[in-house]
C-alpha cells in the first residue's frame, strides 16, 4: 500500500509538470463597466473581515501539501507569503500527520505566520475513521482557525488504493460541525451543484469551497499516476464536473446564507472579482501559487499575490465598487459565445 506522504509528493510533481489550461469559464463573464464610478481609486478597500480575521483582500492559498520534509519548506514559504501579503491559507491534507504524529512539523505554518487566517485540511472519507476529538487535535496542534474538509470521490476512484466507500459521509459531516471550529467543505476540482451544497448547508457547515473543473484536473492527474487502463479511463472522464462559473451559478441562491469560496484555475484578480460578483466571499489560488514558488521563488509568489490584489482593485474601480460588499452587488453579463 502506497504511503500517504509518498503519494502527496508524486501528486505535486505531476501537478507541476502539467501545462496551465488556456481559457477559464469566468472568461465568459463580463463585469458591467461603470464609466461614472464616482469613487477615488486610492480609497478602494479590498479588505474583508471573515472568521475573526481581517484579510487585506478576499484571497486564500488553497490546501496543497504536507507530510514530507519538502512539504514543510513549501508550507512555510506559502505561510510567509500569506503573512507578508495579509491573505489566508490552508495546509494540505493532514492525513499523513494522523498516520504519523512525527510529521506534524511539516504543517507548522503558524510559527512564520502568526496572524493569518489558517485552516487545517482532511479528506471527508477519512473523517469516518477518526473521532471529533482527533480532528479537533489536528486543528489545535497546528494552531489553525478551522478545518477544510475535501470531498473527492472521483479522485479516490482513480487513485490506487483510493478510499471509495463514501456511504455515511454526510452524516459524519453533520457530527463534525459540533466542534468549536468552523468546518468548510470543499470540492477539489469537479465543482459543486446546488443539491450537494444545500445538503451540506443543512448540516451547519461554516462555508463551501467549490473548486471547478477549470483548474487542476485530478482525474487526469491520478490517471497518469496510476497508468494502465486507468490512464485511458481518465481520458474518458477528464471533462467530468462543473466549471467554476457553473458551480457559482448553482450556488448563487445560497450565497447569502454561507461563505462561498471560489477555487479552480484562478490566476488573476479580475477572475477573482468576477467570482465575488457571482456570490463568492473569498477566492483561492492553488497550483499557480505552488508553480510560482517552486519555479521562481518566494519573492515571486509575493509579487504574484500583490499583482492579483492590484487587479482586483482595478476591477473594483471599473465597476465603481469601493469595498468588497459593493463588489458583491456588481452586475454582470454572461456570454456563451466564448
Ligand atoms: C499538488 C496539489 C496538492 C493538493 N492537495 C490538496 C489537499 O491535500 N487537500 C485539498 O483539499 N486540496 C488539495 N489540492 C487541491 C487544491 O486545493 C485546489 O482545490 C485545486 O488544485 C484547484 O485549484 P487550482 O486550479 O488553483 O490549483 C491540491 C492541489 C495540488 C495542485
Amino acid at each position: 500500500m502506497e504511503k500517504t506522504s509518498d503519494r502527496k509528493l508524486e501528486q505535486l510533481q505531476i501537478a507541476l509538470s502539467h501545462p496551465f489550461p488556456a481559457g477559464h469559464s469566468l472568461d465568459k463573464v463580463t463585469l458591467t463597466p461603470r464609466l461614472l464610478p464616482e469613487i477615488d481609486f486610492d480609497e478602494i478597500d479590498t479588505s474583508v473581515k471573515i472568521f475573526d480575521h481581517t484579510l487585506s483582500a478576499p484571497i486564500l492559498i488553497a490546501p496543497l501539501t504536507g507530510g514530507t520534509p519538502e512539504a514543510e519548506k513549501i508550507n512555510l514559504a506559502l505561510g510567509r507569503a500569506a503573512h507578508a501579503t495579509g491573505i489566508g491559507m490552508s495546509v494540505g491534507s493532514q492525513k499523513a500527520m494522523l498516520e504519523n504524529l512525527n510529521l506534524m512539523y511539516t504543517y507548522q505554518v503558524r510559527k512564520v505566520a502568526p496572524g493569518i487566517l489558517l485552516f487545517g485540511n482532511i479528506g471527508a472519507v477519512d473523517l469516518k475513521n477518526y473521532s471529533n476529538d482527533e480532528i479537533e487535535t489536528l486543528i489545535s496542534n497546528i494552531q489553525a482557525d478551522g478545518i477544510m474538509v475535501h470531498l473527492n470521490p472521483m479522485q479516490e476512484v482513480f487513485q490506487e488504493d483510493g478510499r471509495t466507500d463514501f456511504s455515511g459521509v454526510l452524516e459524519r459531516i453533520r457530527e463534525l460541525v459540533s466542534i468549536p471550529y468552523p468546518v468548510i467543505i470543499r470540492s477539489i476540482g469537479c465543482g459543486m451543484d446546488s443539491v450537494t451544497a444545500k445538503r451540506l448547508l443543512q448540516t451547519g457547515v461554516a462555508g463551501i469551497d467549490v473548486a471547478g473543473k477549470d483548474g487542476t484536473n485530478w482525474i487526469e492527474l491520478e490517471g497518469e499516476r496510476r497508468g494502465g487502463s486507468y490512464y485511458y479511463i481518465s481520458e474518458t472522464f477528464k471533462n467530468w464536473g462543473l466549471t467554476l462559473l457553473q458551480s457559482l451559478m448553482e450556488l448563487k441562491e445560497i450565497s447569502q446564507r454561507t461563505v462561498i469560496i471560489a477555487t479552480g484555475g484562478i490566476s488573476n484578480g479580475l477572475q477573482g472579482a468576477k467570482a465575488i460578483a457571482l456570490g463568492a466571499r473569498l477566492f483561492s489560488i492553488g497550483r499557480i501559487a505552488l508553480y510560482t514558488l517552486i519555479n521562481h521563488g518566494e519573492k515571486a509568489l509575493v509579487e504574484l499575490i500583490e499583482r492579483i490584489k492590484l487587479e482586483l482593485k482595478i476591477a473594483m474601480f471599473g465597476v465603481g465598487a469601493k469595498n468588497i460588499k459593493e463588489l458583491q452587488q456588481a452586475s454582470f453579463f454572461i456570454d456563451d459565445r466564448h
